[in-house]
């Protein structure tokens, strides 16, 4: 394939139909940018150039393009007149540059077609050249083409022109092949005709699809190369083509994943991001998210109904109704369910996180547990350790943060409050319900709590006739009374 002197992807639209304040082409499918979609099937082309048209919404666009491919090169197109004039100030901006575009092939694209794979623009450019055309116009066929440009072939099966569905008369309409709005394009031809473009159409703007009658009518060769699966070419242009989208990427990705060894119980309901990492032999749970760069090594079972985000799972961990972000999950340790772990929190190996905790930028060392009902902030526990339920780690003091240090085997009683900055020692144990305010030496027990005093029939005296009281009578007759009256 010959490697092209450019791609320009055509990203300046407004993308009213979204009814968004976010610009259409940074809305979110898999963790990824529609941009960013579209800029990682171009770069299968390794072009010389890869330029983003951008216009509405321009700002963010722009800081968006800074983060995800610093190396493209961003023409503004101040007003959106239509995507020929998109081209034509994309290439004026860039001879203003000074960059140099070679002879290869020209590709244009849209910004919005997520599904596009890079494999179909290889196909487009082989074609292109094979052809040795001024324009190869990439095409599918569509069950329901509304919406979509017509192409119109001649009776030579040529590619004629591209009729817009608002300029399109009925027979053209019942035309089902549609043009995708992506192209390779001989790039002096190009030149030559697209100062040419007038606005004389329904929409009132210059279409880049009319280049290809012009050409034709300078005698040049225009292709066409068909897509078979036509939602490659789906492009987004309201909420409900979001959604459909967003499905057939899910489907692709876990269809991926199970081909490599994944099992997906319920793929309809498992939600991957394209910078997941899975291991063979992993089990997902129905109704799991995994987001961000997480990575779960085999033998792990994720979910039920659980979201992962940015997090590192080793092998044969159990996370179940779990929602976890930035955390570390050792080797074989059980996580859940309704455990929430929060950025920072890193589980050694064979470690429980069970029902109800809470832990945040902690680290908890190897065959250490926290069961039940617990808060761990801001703490580095030791191995061997547990924490009692209803632990608290009180770590913040209104105004600052403080770190609570357990040694190895440690046994914190149930209900413990950590008063942070605090160290429990190697071995140490704290009595249940106490308050620890002070550190706790190696071997010792820490007991924080007020002596229990009982007040003697009290209920009898303060709470009487209730059935409290009669229970305590009753529980307090000599044993002999008893077996008389039974
Ligand atoms: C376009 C094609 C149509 C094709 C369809 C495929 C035209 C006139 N029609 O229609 O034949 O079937 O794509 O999806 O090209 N843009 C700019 N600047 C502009 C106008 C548009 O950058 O001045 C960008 C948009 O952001 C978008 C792309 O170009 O990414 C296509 O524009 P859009 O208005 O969506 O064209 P369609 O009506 O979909
Ligand atoms: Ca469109």
């Amino acid at each position: 394939m010959n490697r092209p002197s450019a791609v320009i992807i055509l990203a300046a639209g407004e993308g009213t139909r979204m009814r968004s304040a976010t610009p259409k082409v940074l809305h979110n499918i898999a963790g990824r940018s529609l941009l960013g979609h579209v800029i990682e099937a171009a770069a299968t082309l390794e072009p010389e150039h890869l330029v983003v048209v951008v216009g509405h919404g321009r700002d963010q666009v722009i800081e968006h393009i800074a983060e995800i491919a610093p190396w493209a090169l961003i023409v503004v197109q101040a007003e959106q007149l239509g995507t020929g004039h998109a081209v034509r100030v994309a290439l004026e901006d860039l001879d203003g540059r000074g960059a140099v575009l070679s002879d290869a092939p020209l590709v244009v694209l849209t910004g919005d077609t997520p599904l596009l794979l890079g494999s179909t623009l290889v196909q487009l450019v082989v074609a292109h050249d094979q052809a040795k055309a001024a324009a190869t116009v990439l095409t599918t066929r569509l069950d329901d083409p509304y919406g979509y440009g017509r192409v119109i072939r001649d009776a030579a099966g040529g590619v004629q022109c591209i009729v817009e569905q608002k300029d399109a008369t009925s027979d053209e309409l019942a035309v089902d092949e549609i043009n995708s709005g992506m192209y390779a394009f001989d790039l002096a031809k190009l030149r030559g005709v697209l100062g040419r473009l007038t606005s004389d159409n329904a929409q009132g703007e210059q279409y880049l699809p009319d280049v290809v009658s012009l050409l034709r009518s300078d005698s040049a060769a225009v292709a066409a190369s068909m897509c078979l699966d036509s939602s490659e070419i789906m492009g987004i242009n309201d909420r409900v083509q979001l959604a459909a989208v967003a499905a057939i990427m899910r489907d692709r990705i876990n269809t991926r994943w199970m081909q490599d060894g994944v099992a997906i119980v319920d793929p309809a309901t498992t939600w991957v991001d394209i910078d997941v990492d899975i291991e063979p032999d992993v089990t997902i749970l129905p109704n799991t998210t995994l987001r961000g760069p997480t990575s779960i090594a085999t033998g792990a079972q994720i979910g039920p109904g659980t979201t992962l985000v940015s997090c590192e799972v080793a092998e044969d961990a159990t996370v179940i109704h779990t929602w976890a972000e930035l955390a570390v999950i050792g080797p074989r340790s059980h996580v859940g369910p309704f455990t929430y772990l929060r950025p920072g929190t890193v589980l050694g190996a064979d470690t429980k996180a069970g029902a109800f905790v809470e832990i945040k930028n902690s680290t908890v060392g190897d065959t250490s547990k926290v069961p039940h009902l617990s808060y761990v902030g801001d703490a580095q526990i030791g191995t061997g350790s547990n924490i009692g339920a209803a632990t608290v780690f009180v770590n913040y003091d209104g105004v600052e943060k403080h770190r609570t240090v357990i040694g190895d085997h440690v046994r914190v009683g149930s209900d413990t409050m950590l008063i942070a900055p605090v160290t429990i020692g190697d071995g140490a144990y704290t009595a249940a319900g106490s308050v620890i305010t002070e550190d706790v030496p190696p071997g010792a027990i820490g007991v924080g709590r007020s002596r229990q005093r009982n007040i003697l029939d009290w209920v009898l005296r303060r709470r009487p006739g209730t059935a409290s009281a009669q229970a305590a009578s009753q529980a307090n007759k000599p044993v002999t009374q008893a077996q008389e009256e039974k």
